[in-house]
């Protein structure tokens, strides 16, 4: 267990608030308003990023969840998908956005997203993230939406965990070694 005053602060709850805002206006441009849109948030890092996103979208929204993990207890990826709970909502000719907090190697998004190709039916499936963690990448696949760049750092808060702590912060901060 890291000592939480070790933590500094990397982006703050305002401009978290504002940039997710702003992302929502981009989606809404992006789909219009008329068509529904399936949102599906990878539990439990996206929860904070997918509840206030959702808030600011306006056309027709359903909420569906799907319950993945690459990391394990360590600030490093695994490199193999855990805990798997694919009880993949129904998404038959639907367009779908996945939420995920933040793409690293890849590896989540890359196995979601052939997944719900091959076994879904779905219309088109989209990514959003909150953090896009560029230099990490080891997959070859980009978001459609993201929030913001980050460096090759270990992140936590609003959502993002060490050890399953630090989630439930109103920022996002990283710890001074
Ligand atoms: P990927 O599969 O390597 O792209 O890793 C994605 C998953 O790793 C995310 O859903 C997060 O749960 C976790 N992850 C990656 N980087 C960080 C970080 O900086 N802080 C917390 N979790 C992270
Ligand atoms: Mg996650």
């Amino acid at each position: 267990m890291r000592d939480i005053k070790d933590l500094k602060v990397l982006i703050d709850r305002d401009s978290l608030n504002k940039r997710i805002i702003e992302l929502a206006l981009e989606i809404n441009n992006f789909y219009g308003t008329e068509k529904p849109l399936t949102l599906i948030c990878i539990l439990r890092g996206a929860v904070m990023f997918y509840t206030e996103l959702a808030k600011h979208l306006k056309m027709p929204v359903k909420m569906e969840f799907v319950t993945l993990s690459s990391y394990g207890n360590s600030e490093k990826s695994s490199g193999k998908i855990k805990a798997v709970n694919l009880a993949i909502p129904d998404l038959e000719n639907q367009n779908a956005l996945i939420v995920e907090d933040i793409i690293d190697t890849g590896l989540t998004l890359d196995f979601l997203l052939k997944f719900i190709k091959t076994n879904c039916k779905v219309r088109d499936v989209k990514l959003v993230v909150l953090f896009n963690k560029k230099c990490a990448r080891k997959f070859d696949i980009e978001p459609d939406f993201a929030a913001f760049d980050v460096d090759d750092k270990f992140i936590v808060g609003f959502g993002l965990d060490y050890n399953g702590f630090y989630r439930n912060l109103d920022y996002v901060g990283y710890f001074n070694l």
